[in-house]
């Protein structure tokens, strides 16, 4: 990773990035979550919020919501200045290390149809797309791909193995 700042850290978020967070939402996203929403996020206990600091500053931060054995990646972002050099990648893929070891066995996320450099980071993690919500995001307005990543290996085909051999 080359930040430009040394090292690069993933740790978990807290109360006191709150602002650098709602920061870099406000200046990445045209339709910015509220400060509020970051400050519930970063305490409850069903949510893997973590940020990426360079320098002693956040370069970006991942949220991946959790109920059972789903999860949602909810947001991800990345510091203007500091995109394109891997800061999202290790954001991403840390986020679906934890989600994994807390027993998720899937991940869902939407994406505006139109956002190339996301849909190209998150098919190189796993995630296909299996839906589109028309009309889904406000300003602008645009279709949501869906996309859902499996946490834990899938046999090639299922269905076949459960109804086992064929009789005709
Ligand atoms: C999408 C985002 C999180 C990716 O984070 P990043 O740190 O910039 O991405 P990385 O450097 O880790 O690169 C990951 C992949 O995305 C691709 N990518 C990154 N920026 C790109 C760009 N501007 N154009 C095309 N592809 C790009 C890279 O090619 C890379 O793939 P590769 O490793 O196979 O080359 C970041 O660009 C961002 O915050 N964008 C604005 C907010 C946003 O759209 N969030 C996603 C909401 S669903």
């Amino acid at each position: 990773m080359t930040t430009g700042d040394g090292e690069l850290t993933i740790r978990a978020a807290g109360p006191l990035d709150v602002d650098a967070i709602a920061s870099i939402e406000r200046s990445v996203f045209a339709d910015p979550w509220s400060r509020r929403s970051f400050v519930d996020l970063v305490a409850s206990p069903e949510v893997h919020f973590l940020v990426a600091v360079a320098g002693g500053a956040v370069a970006g931060y991942a949220i991946v919501l959790m109920a059972a054995e789903q999860s949602e990646l909810a947001n991800l972002a990345v510091a203007r200045l500091l995109q394109g050099r891997g800061v999202g990648r290790r954001l991403l893929e840390r986020a679906i290390e934890l989600t994994r070891e807390r027993g998720c066995t899937e991940m869902f996320l939407e994406v505006r149809a139109s956002n190339a450099s996301a849909i190209h980071l998150y098919s190189t993690v796993g995630f296909t797309a299996v839906g589109r919500r028309i009309r889904y995001y406000a300003r602008p307005i645009e279709d949501a791909i869906v996309m859902r990543a499996p946490l834990v290996a899938e046999p090639a085909a299922v269905g076949a193995r459960a109804r086992g051999p064929g009789r005709a």
